[in-house]
């Protein structure tokens, strides 16, 4: 790879930043957007699990809700082009003995059986002695919440590759969004919002990007 096609990498994590104001004049085509959603789609997961669903908010109704409950999203939620919110499946889905889990790997991926009752034993003894999900059923709700964090970095940097803006928002109390979009039927108690991103144009230029040094965060050993 050449050095200047790895300065244009590296320009397009510059360009990306969480950008505060949305010029909401502007709308992401339907094809990029397509574009962005599929690099979430196709995102690692842990056991390749996917315990997640990309819920695009287009209702201005569903909007004015989460800019009233959300102090992260406030300005952002309207101006921006799209707005996405990331859900997890919560521990009853996740853990290594559920519906989700059997369904997932034999209807969906279609794992032959004996393949998929290795693999449940190989998640189980991960779950209960590596990472010792088990002891509180909040810690597997995030083991499954974290894994979302994988498509909502792809879709930014995909987005940031298309010149498109883009905010995380993690700004927001979940138990209060859970209950008023589960009460609005956008998911049921099988999922829990793990975090929100916009998408779109900047208005303005953003300040300069500050990072720890190098040397700090990079160590070889
Ligand atoms: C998971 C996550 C949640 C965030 N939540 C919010 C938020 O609710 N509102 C907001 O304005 N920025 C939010 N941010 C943006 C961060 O403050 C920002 O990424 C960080 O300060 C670094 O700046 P940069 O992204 O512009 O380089 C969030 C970032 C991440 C990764």
């Amino acid at each position: 790879m050449s050095n200047e096609k790895r300065q244009q990498i590296i320009a397009r994590y510059h360009f990306r930043h969480a950008t505060k104001v949305f010029d909401d004049a502007k709308q992401i085509n339907k094809e990029d957007m397509m574009t962005i959603l599929e690099a979430a789609r196709l995102s690692p997961s842990s056991f390749g699990m996917e315990p997640w669903q990309f819920v695009v908010v287009e209702s201005d109704h569903i909007k004015q809700l989460i800019k009233k409950h959300s102090w992260g999203a406030k300005t952002k939620v309207e101006a921006a082009s799209h707005f996405v919110l990331l859900l997890a499946r919560t521990h009853e889905d996740v853990r290594f003995d559920s519906a989700y889990v059997k369904k997932h790997y034999l209807d969906e991926l279609h794992y032959p059986k004996e393949v998929f009752e290795h693999m449940k034993d190989v998640i189980e003894n991960f779950q209960k002695h590596d990472f010792h999900l088990f002891e509180d059923m909040r810690y597997l709700d995030d083991w499954s919440m974290k894994q979302t964090y994988l498509p909502l970095a792809n879709m930014m940097s995909v987005a940031a590759e298309l010149e498109i803006d883009s905010c995380p928002v993690e700004g927001f109390n979940r138990e209060t969004l859970d209950h008023l979009l589960q009460s609005e039927g956008i998911y049921d108690d099988h999922f829990t919002l793990a975090t929100m991103v916009a998408f779109g144009y900047r208005k303005k230029a953003p300040k300069p990007k500050q990072r720890r040094a190098f040397d700090d965060v990079v160590k070889w050993v």
